[in-house]
């Protein structure tokens, strides 16, 4: 089992954002990754669509072999991570939720911002950490409609990307937020560009590498790590088209991986090429 891979999953290409960083974290521990790229956005869909989805991409990677999954994705952690635990309660399962424990102990102004999907809005969970962690601070929820796509797209920059980035930062900063909380994985690949539109004195969160450090310790607890030195293989599938896929691993996280994506279909008929 310790040399089983480690299971990725997200809508789309948003998961690398943390596979990137399980790599950096865990240079020998295999992986496998799937997006769901035949539904994405997951953003607005409903909590049963999600589920179904994230249930089925678990099945077959549970049936691939992982010895722990992350669900690399705030929007299907938000509405799927009960369920998926209750259907393998052995497997250790990891989610996402926005960074905004961190973001309370670092803003100044009292202002954080959220930018997240309408369904990690209305999911417990986020409800749950901001009435837990966030009653002394403002936080200004921003729902960022089609930024997810603008990734998928690769359009990560340029005039047409800032422009939909000024639009949804505004709100943040007439609010005085000093500290704004990335809280879809898609969201890191344009990092850089929202630093440069906030300025050097707005903090902006990704909790990827915390993700990566908590699984790290997770697999230890549970003596699951891969011997160290063990040769880390990385597979990467979708359910919709291998080559732009293959394109956006190599644009997104190419210098980390040389693989090439194989192709993984949904639904009932479940198969690798
Ligand atoms: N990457 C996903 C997340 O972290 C969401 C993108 C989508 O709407 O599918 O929430």
């Amino acid at each position: 089992m310790n040399g089983g891979p480690i299971g990725i999953f997200d809508s789309g290409v948003g998961g690398l954002s943390v596979w990137r960083q399980v790599v950096h974290c865990l240079p020998s521990e295999s992986t496998f990754y799937v997006a769901d790229q035949a539904h994405v956005p997951y953003g607005h869909r409903s909590a049963d669509e999600i589920q179904s989805y994230c249930l089925a991409i678990a099945d077959h990677l549970v049936r691939q072999g992982c010895k722990a999954i992350v669900v690399a994705c705030n929007t299907a952690s938000a509405v799927a991570l009960e369920p998926l635990r209750d259907r393998f309660p052995s497997l250790p399962i990891l989610g996402l939720e926005p960074a905004v424990k961190p973001a309370v102990q670092l803003t100044r102004s009292g202002v954080v911002g959220v930018m997240a999907t309408p369904a990690t809005f209305q999911g417990q969970l986020y409800r749950a950490t901001v009435g837990r962690t966030a009653s002394a601070v403002q936080v200004v929820e921003q729902v960022c409609t089609g930024l997810a796509d603008l990734v998928e797209q690769g359009d990560l920059e340029g005039p047409h990307c800032d422009a939909v980035l000024q639009g949804f930062l505004a709100p943040m900063l007439a609010a005085g937020a000093d500290t704004i909380v990335l809280g879809c994985t898609h969201y890191p690949f344009v990092i850089e560009a929202i630093r440069r539109l906030v300025g050097p004195s707005m903090a902006v969160l990704d909790p990827a590498p915390a993700v990566a450090k908590h699984l790290s310790d997770v697999l230890r607890q549970a003596d699951l790590l891969a011997p160290p030195g063990a040769e880390a293989e990385h597979r990467f599938f979708t359910s919709a088209d291998p080559a732009s896929f293959d394109r956006a691993v190599a644009r997104l996280v190419g210098a980390q991986c040389s693989s090439a994506a194989l192709m993984w279909r949904s639904g009932p008929e479940l198969c690798q090429r």
